[in-house]
């Protein structure tokens, strides 16, 4: 099977292209590298000693796509290429709908001419908004998401649903991730992201390294068990597999048609203060920190009801919280400048 893999450079791409050679999948990566880097490309073949074609381009340019789809034999798409970063989606929310909505649109257009209708979207815990409570549930109704980021994710599931009661061949699946952190275990590939970083993980390990010199705590007087707030935080790994399973659950599924919203997180908060006692137990360093105000539009806690993931696609978050804060360490005292080492 060729599997199309749109933002296939970037963080959970890498990792998810890497699970997919190494599931046996022929892969085309698709990428305009605005965020990422080739290099991740080449350290993914090394590690699985398989080649991944790839091509650099932009999911709005619709001939780009036509020619790719043209000389590529696709057989399912994987769409992770989109911005992703929330207080920036509010400073230039034009850029966000433009890439990720328009982008979008574009990607599918352009399969439905070439009758691909293979699907899988990477989707966020953010669609559920901020009045869904927790444990969120795939049969829950969207919420508002309090970004415009939020609000594309939310925009092109909508789409696909829309899409699939239109084009009776069409078979997709969101995927809504919940927190995803850590790294491969190799410390090869990882998150590597540009300027300061805004989530939480990262933040953290440049603390580690010496590249910042404390972590700002964004509220510690939220009603939860310490006063912090709580996330579902799910190993990188587990995640890219999750992907493999939805892809198998594909195949497997011939008389499917339609859309399939799967949670992929672990079932369980935790709380800014227990990462950073996670991240010092595992790595032995120190994280100094202070508290600052809230960060606007946090919510105090959300996690994932992940049953129909487990169901479903006999998948279920195996790595602990001490693997994702080893493996984040691992690859950031590594590649302490990213992969512009
Ligand atoms: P990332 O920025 O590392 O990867 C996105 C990739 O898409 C990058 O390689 C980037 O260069 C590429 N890209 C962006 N716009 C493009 C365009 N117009 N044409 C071609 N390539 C383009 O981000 P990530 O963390 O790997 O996220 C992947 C996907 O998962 C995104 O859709 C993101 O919204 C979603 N997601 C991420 C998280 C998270 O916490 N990381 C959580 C939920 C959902
Ligand atoms: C986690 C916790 C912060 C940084 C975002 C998106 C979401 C999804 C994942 C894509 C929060 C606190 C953070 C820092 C801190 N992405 N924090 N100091 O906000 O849960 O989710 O990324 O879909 O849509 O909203 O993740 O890692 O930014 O924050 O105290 O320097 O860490 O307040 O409680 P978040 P995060």
């Amino acid at each position: 099977m060729n599997v199309l893999v749109t933002g296939g450079a970037g963080y959970i791409g890498s990792h998810t292209v890497l699970c997919l050679l190494n599931s046996g999948y022929d892969v085309v990566v698709y990428d305009n590298l605005c965020n990422s880097s080739y290099e991740a490309i080449k350290r993914v073949e090394k590690l699985t000693a398989k080649t991944v074609k790839f091509v650099e381009g932009d999911i709005r340019e619709r001939l780009a796509l036509t020619e790719l789809f043209k000389t590529n034999n696709i057989d399912a798409v994987i769409h992770f290429a989109a911005l992703k970063a929330v207080g920036e989606s509010a400073q230039i929310p034009l850029d966000y709908y433009q890439n990720n909505v328009h982008g979008s649109l574009t990607l599918l257009e352009v399969m439905a001419e070439f009758d691909v209708h293979n699907f899988i979207f990477s989707s966020s815990a953010t669609v559920y908004g901020e009045h869904n409570p927790s444990p969120y549930l795939e049969t829950m109704p969207l919420g508002r998401p309090t970004s415009p980021y939020g609000t594309t994710k939310v925009m092109v599931e909508n789409i696909m649903d829309d899409v699939s009661k239109s084009n009776e061949k069409f078979r997709g699946i969101s995927l809504r991730y919940f927190n995803p952190i850590g790294a491969h275990e190799s410390g090869q590939i990882g998150e590597d992201p540009k300027g300061i970083p805004n989530n939480l993980l990262p933040f953290v390990a440049q603390v580690a390294v010496g590249k910042r010199a404390k972590l700002s705590i964004f509220g510690d007087d939220y009603p939860t068990t310490d006063g912090s707030c709580e996330r579902d935080y799910l190993h990188v790994m587990d995640l890219a597999e999750g992907h493999v399973a939805a892809l198998t659950w594909l195949q497997d599924s011939a008389q499917f048609r339609g859309v399939e919203a799967f949670n992929l997180g672990t079932g369980t908060g935790t709380s800014v203060f227990k990462i950073i006692n996670a991240f010092e137990v595992a790595t032995n360093k120190n994280i100094p920190f202070e508290i600052s105000p809230r960060r606007d539009g946090d919510l105090p806690a959300f996690w994932a009801n992940a049953d129909k993931a487990k169901t479903a696609l006999n998948w279920q978050a195996k790595r602990s919280l001490e693997d994702m804060m080893t493996d984040t360490w691992r690859w950031q005292s590594a590649n302490p400048n990213g992969y512009n080492n």
